[in-house]
């Protein structure tokens, strides 16, 4: 499957990786993979049934088994939808622990090269680029200040009527950049021969076109 054409899309923590993959995907009509959802999915997994988040072999485990299924928009653990529920900042924070797990990491490598089908795929994540689909069509490294991050969870947890704190969705993003940043496998970092777009002062329709223009040039 490795003439089916992939755009990848990493980048940090509410850069607007998920929203503009997403658009790009259907704009294409090409699969997407959410891969951030597979390591919220590992870390809910492992929250419920009690295991330590720094036991490295039981979470792997999990991964290896992960009932995971995504249909329409929709995200499945079991017979269970938690597309909501793995949003919370705490699964979001455990998520970032677990993924500094290398066993955990590789547990989840398979499921996430299936996602290639035709007529192609646009992975969002933190490795796509430089890790799972290293020779990917097109790569983006899509980056906001960590202010503008900010006031995007701000603005999306307000949305949906749960009530957030500025300082502390401040230095949450700063601990989860860091704890991305610094780790040993799969550092967040940008692929060779990624195009960077800032999105600070950027619309997402506009980052969309962009990214939709970069493609086209191939
Ligand atoms: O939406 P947000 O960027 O906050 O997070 P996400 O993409 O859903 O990913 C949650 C966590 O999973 C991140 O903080 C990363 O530590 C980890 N992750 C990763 O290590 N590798 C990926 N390809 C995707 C996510
Ligand atoms: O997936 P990631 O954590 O990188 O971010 P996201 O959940 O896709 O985007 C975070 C929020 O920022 C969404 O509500 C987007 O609509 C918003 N956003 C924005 O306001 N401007 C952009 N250029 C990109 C995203």
């Amino acid at each position: 499957s490795s003439h089916i054409p992939v755009i990848t899309i990493d980048g940090p923590t509410a850069s607007g990786k998920g929203t503009v993959a997403a658009k790009v995907a259907e704009r294409l009509g090409f699969h997407l993979l959410d891969s951030g959802a597979l390591y919220r999915l590992t870390a809910l997994s492992s929250m419920r049934a009690g295991v330590s988040l720094i036991d490295e072999h039981a979470v792997a485990q999990l991964a290896e088994a992960l009932p995971a299924r995504f249909a329409n928009g929709d995200i499945f653990l079991g017979e269970e939808e938690v597309g909501a529920v793995i949003r919370a900042e705490e699964v979001g924070n455990n998520a970032s622990k677990i993924a500094a797990l290398p066993a955990v990491r590789q547990a989840l490598y398979a499921l996430q090269l299936a996602f290639r089908k035709a007529p192609g795929l646009v992975a969002d994540g933190r490795d796509m680029g430089t890790v799972i689909f290293p020779n990917a069509k097109l790569k983006v490294f899509l980056t906001a200040s960590v202010e503008a991050r900010a006031e995007r969870r701000y603005k999306q947890l307000i949305d949906k009527g749960i009530s957030a704190n500025m300082e502390g969705l401040l230095a949450d993003l700063q601990a989860r950049d860091e704890r991305d940043t610094h780790r040993t496998v799969a550092p967040l970092v940008p692929a060779e021969g990624a195009y960077i777009l800032d999105t600070s002062d950027m619309t997402v329709d506009v980052a969309v076109e962009q990214v939709l223009h970069w493609y086209s040039l191939l």
